[in-house]
């Protein structure tokens, strides 16, 4: 089911995705010593949300998902078990506020950290180890997945499999 590019017709398809690839994710995040970090990049209202909200659900969390567009981050707390971090920097007016917001600090493993319009906190955000690019295509998304460190390739061989 795994490819570099694929066309999800609808919402639910992007949902469905997203919880296939979750467990690869939180596995590899359960392993690392550092944060797993995914870009997620596409333009607004390409489905960003959208697919962290499908992560989530397959950890089993039925609560709300708000779009941290306002707050630029929303934590999820799975037991000290694991803790999801999703950050929305769309409203950064400047990189440094990565590290004036003190988010340097707080990405402590294992964690699976999402992250929407990284570009924002260009040369303060941590490196990416997966690239997730939506964008809009006839009525669905496109989506595309790049990796972009060791850790990234891994997963994809993974998903491979
Ligand atoms: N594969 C898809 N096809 C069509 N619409 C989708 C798809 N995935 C998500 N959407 C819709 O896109 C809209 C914007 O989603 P959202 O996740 O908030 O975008 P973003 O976080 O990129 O701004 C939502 O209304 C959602 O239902
Ligand atoms: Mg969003």
């Amino acid at each position: 089911m795994f490819c570099e590019e694929l066309f999800l017709s609808d919402e639910s398809k992007t949902i469905e995705y997203a919880n296939f690839l979750a467990d690869s994710l939180v596995k590899t995040a359960l392993e690392i010593s550092s944060a797993l970090v995914i870009y997620l990049d596409g333009d607004l209202g390409a489905g960003k949300t959208t697919f962290v909200r499908g992560v989530l659900r397959s950890l089993g969390y039925t609560g709300s998902v708000k779009s941290p567009t306002y707050t630029l981050l929303e934590e999820y707390d799975f037991s000290g078990r694991l803790c999801i971090y999703h950050f929305d920097l769309y409203r950064f007016t400047s990189p440094q506020e990565w590290e004036e917001a003190g988010f340097d600090e707080i990405l402590t493993p294992p964690a699976l950290c999402f992250i929407e319009w990284a570009h924002q906190a260009k040369g303060y955000v941590n490196p990416s180890d997966l690239t997730i690019a939506l964008s809009v295509h006839n009525n669905g998304r496109m989506c595309r997945i790049t990796p972009e460190s060791d850790v990234g390739k891994k997963i994809i061989a993974l998903w491979k499999k």
